[in-house]
């Protein structure tokens, strides 16, 4: 994640991305499916406008399904399309094309109606860092990919990537920054990773990843590190797990640094189970 994004490199992005968008018929926005809403860009609805578009939720594997679900059904109603994959095994991956030719009906009754066959899509694929772009483009045009080559018209850097699919691929993603609106947003990322541990305390984002965990089900932390978090504070279930994973500096003092690693990093490795952070009521 490029933490150092600013008014001159948005702008430049924007427009980047508004002239890829010409090229393609579709926009794939990608987003986290344990963070729906803090992963997605705040210009988005904006960039797109106009744009036949499908939602991508990315990391299906380490979200709670219910909630996946849920955030389908809530995409669909506002009349997009949206389908939840797991980028890394290709899990829906051959879903994306339905919903691609649903949220491009008008285009190919169109084309029908000028006597165009070709039933080729053109998609660009944009999101935050870290939501799966490239995992998703390399997955979608395989071992066997072939670039289709430059095209007139095409910016030169540009390359059409081909898929398995009648998806052509524009091989450069659109790179957003997340947003930063509020604290919770900042959070979500961070606890995903989205934004890099470097520019912020583990120690209070493990407590604050504690916090939030317990709050949506203290199941999670009970059956994952035995305790029981009935009636204590967070930092006294940080004290516990501390005390059960023997991360403990001399005279038995919890090593908060170590535990909080070892909370983000197994929340990051999905050992904690599937969790959806951001819950739709
Ligand atoms: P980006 O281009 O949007 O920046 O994201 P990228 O594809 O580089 O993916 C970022 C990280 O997310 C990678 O992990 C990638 O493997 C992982 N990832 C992407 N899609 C999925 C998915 O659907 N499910 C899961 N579980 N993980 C996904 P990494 O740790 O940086 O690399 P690696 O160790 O996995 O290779």
């Amino acid at each position: 994640m490029n933490i150092n994004w600013y008014p001159g490199h948005m702008k430049k992005t924007l427009d980047s991305i508004r002239e890829n968008l010409k090229l393609v018929d579709i926009a794939a926005e990608l987003i986290d499916s344990r963070i729906p809403i803090s992963s997605r860009n705040p210009k988005i609805d904006d960039l797109l406008e106009g744009k036949p578009r499908i939602i991508i939720l990315t990391k299906m594997d380490m979200a709670n399904p219910i909630e996946t679900n849920r955030w389908i059904e809530y995409f669909k109603k506002r009349g997009l399309p949206a389908v939840a994959i797991d980028a890394k095994t290709g899990k829906n991956i051959e879903k994306i094309e339905t919903i691609s030719r649903i949220a491009l009906k008008e285009k190919f009754l169109r084309d029908e109606q000028k006597n165009i066959k070709s039933k080729k899509i053109r998609m660009m694929i944009v999101g935050i860092p870290n939501v799966g772009k490239s995992t998703l483009i390399n997955r979608l045009s395989g071992k066997s990919s072939t670039k289709v080559g430059n095209k007139p018209g095409v910016t030169r850097s540009n390359q059409w990537i081909r898929t398995n699919s009648s998806i052509e691929l524009l091989d450069t993603p659109g790179a957003l920054w997340p947003k930063f609106e509020d604290e919770r947003t900042g959070l979500n990322l961070a606890f995903t990773g989205a934004i890099k541990d470097e520019i912020l305390d583990k120690e209070n984002l493990a407590f604050e990843l504690l916090k939030q965990l317990i709050e949506i089900d203290p199941s999670i932390i009970e059956k994952r590190y035995k305790i029981d978090t009935h009636e204590k504070s967070t930092i006294e279930v940080m004290d516990e797990i501390g005390k059960k994973r023997g991360t403990l500096l001399k005279g038995n003092e919890i090593d908060y640094a170590k535990v909080s690693r070892l909370i983000l990093d197994e929340f990051r490795k999905g050992m904690l189970g599937v969790i959806t952070l951001e819950c739709l009521k």
